[in-house]
């Protein structure tokens, strides 16, 4: 049995039909019982719960192995002890479902501890799941997802612009979460890892935002769109306008001011290894479709 966390989100969807077409046995984990249902039309197995111990030990029951990611707690008044809460909680219930092998969702950035936001969070239940005696856990740090970009949609269509705190001029990674998800999917079907590893995945090429918001801008018919940095304090100030908690929105900024900084950003080089296929120009169409509805 697979269990796969999150599984109505943007990877553990995929990572569950990939498993499935692979004819393998899948539970699918998430809150909503009716996002859950076309999975379960698939013939994955639902499971409708929360991220806390006493379900995720059920949950977790019977499972070769899981796929484990920490969602971050829009509304927390504190964002790392509410990450730290369900990577505990996690944690237990690895342990006590005894599951021998766990795939988890990290990020770029999370041997950090201190500086770069939620990504401290995802730093601190990396370091925890590697205390689990006896479990080979592979951690998966993939860079910012090309999808974030998404999110822009209404402001690209009521202000014509494209903008977020990070400068227009940093190259960074971008990632397809597709390219996330047939990862993990293949990592769970090998199970070929051992001990404690991490494996980041840095998409295609790097990329700045004035560079990604050109490409975005053609794919919609918008050539000339615009980017914007917007300054920290009237972004932090927007984000706890739209919900989300104040140490949620400070902690967006530290991760965009690390980003800006040169703080936020892969260890290795790339490689063919942590190149993933899918182009920020594919990307593209994807988000001219939905930019288009
Ligand atoms: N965005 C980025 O650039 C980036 C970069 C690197 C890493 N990451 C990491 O990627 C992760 C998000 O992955 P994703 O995009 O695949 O997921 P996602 O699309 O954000 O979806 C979250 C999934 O988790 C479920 N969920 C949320 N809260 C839950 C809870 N309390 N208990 C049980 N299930 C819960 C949701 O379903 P329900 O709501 O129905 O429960 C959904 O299936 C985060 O940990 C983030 O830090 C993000």
């Amino acid at each position: 049995m697979y269990v796969i966390t999150g599984a109505t989100g943007h990877t553990g969807r995929v990572i569950v039909e990939k498993l499935l077409a692979e004819g393998k046995p899948v539970r699918a984990v998430a809150r909503s019982a009716e996002h859950l249902k076309p999975l379960a039309a698939k013939g994955a197995e639902p499971f409708v719960g929360s991220l806390e111990e006493t379900a995720m030990a059920r949950a977790f029951s019977g499972a070769e192995a899981v796929y484990t990611l920490v969602p971050t707690p829009l509304t927390a008044p504190n964002v790392r002890a509410s990450q730290n809460r369900i990577g505990e909680a996690l944690a237990t219930a690895i342990a006590k479902a005894r599951v021998p092998f766990v795939v988890n969702l990290s990020s770029v950035g999370a041997q950090l501890s201190e500086k770069v936001g939620p990504v401290t969070g995802l730093h601190d239940v990396e370091q925890r799941l590697n205390r689990l005696e006896g479990v080979n856990v592979l951690h998966l740090r993939p860079a910012f997802f090309m999808e974030n970009l998404m999110m822009n949609i209404p402001m690209i269509k009521n202000m014509g612009i494209n903008g977020t705190p990070m400068k227009g001029d940093v190259a960074t990674p971008m990632i397809a979460t597709k390219d996330i998800a047939a990862e993990a999917a293949e990592r769970l079907l090998r199970l070929d890892f051992k001990g404690k590893s991490v494996k980041e995945l840095l998409g295609p090429r790097e990329l700045t935002m004035t560079e990604a918001t050109a490409i975005l801008g053609r794919a919609i018919g918008k050539p000339s769109l615009p980017y914007v940095q917007f300054p920290y304090g009237e972004a932090e100030k927007a984000m706890i306008g739209m919900g989300l908690s104040p140490d949620v929105a400070r902690g967006y900024i530290e991760m965009y001011r690390a980003f800006n900084d040169g703080i936020m950003k892969p260890t290795e080089q790339r490689s063919a290894k942590n190149t993933t296929p899918t182009s920020f120009e594919a990307f593209a169409e994807e988000f001219a479709a939905v930019y288009k509805q």
